[in-house]
């Protein structure tokens, strides 16, 4: 696994992926309880669920949402809406927990102001990974995405503002929060399929909490 040291002068223990992104390594492990505990209660109302593709295949990552908008993917295609296609109803409030914990991260990063109005709840098991893709479907590309890991860890595959370039590996354990925008803010990444295990709060789960400015 390659870590890049910080070399531009930033705090200690962050990690420069590219320039405008950063792993801020545990950020999010103390409050990882009470992260968990708001997110079972977005899941009660909006359960997980493996959408599917534009080209009508089910995801591999279950996924729910909270706050005004959610990230959506039907045989439609991909966008955000404020209604849960499953329930009928709109998304579950962010939590105050949640939302306090990606502006503090994205300040930290070098994004002061950052106010989500999205947040995508991935659900991945050992075997499941996310293809390498590109966040373009928000309409604010000015603001940057807030990736918070917990449960197992994955490998994240970060790479550059063109399919083909390469990407760079990096091991995303319980608590590390990864911050890009401004100049990665398009750049390529993925996960890669999660090897098997089993962690403390989560069993065979590893969870990803996207927060982005979508509308
Ligand atoms: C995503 O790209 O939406 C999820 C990334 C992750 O699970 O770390
Ligand atoms: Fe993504």
């Amino acid at each position: 696994m390659t870590f890049e040291l910080f070399s531009d002068g930033g705090e200690a223990g962050v990690l420069a992926l590219a320039p405008g992104a950063r792993i801020l390594p545990a950020w999010a492990q103390s409050g990882a309880e009470s992260l968990l505990a708001a997110v079972a209660t977005v899941a009660a109302c909006a359960p997980f669920r493996q959408m599917r593709t534009p080209g009508g295949r089910a995801m591999a990552v279950a996924m729910t949402n909270c706050g005004p908008l959610g990230w959506i993917s039907d045989e439609a295609g991909y966008r955000y809406g404020a209604t849960d296609p499953l329930t009928g109803r709109p998304w579950p409030a962010m939590p105050g927990v949640l939302s306090a914990l990606a502006e503090g991260a994205a300040r930290a990063a070098g994004y002061p102001g950052f106010v989500p109005d999205a947040c995508l709840v991935n659900r991945y098991l050992p075997g499941v990974g996310l293809s390498r893709h590109q966040d373009r479907d928000e309409r604010d590309l000015a603001a940057p995405i807030v990736s918070v890991s917990l449960g197992l860890p994955a490998i994240f595959l970060f790479g550059g503002l063109r399919r083909a370039d390469s990407c760079r590996r990096y091991r995303l354990g319980h608590g590390d929060v990864v911050v890009w925008g401004g100049p990665s803010r398009l750049c390529f990444h993925g996960v890669a399929p999660l090897a098997p295990g089993s962690h403390p709060l989560l069993g065979p789960e590893r969870i990803n909490l996207t927060f982005r400015r979508a509308g």
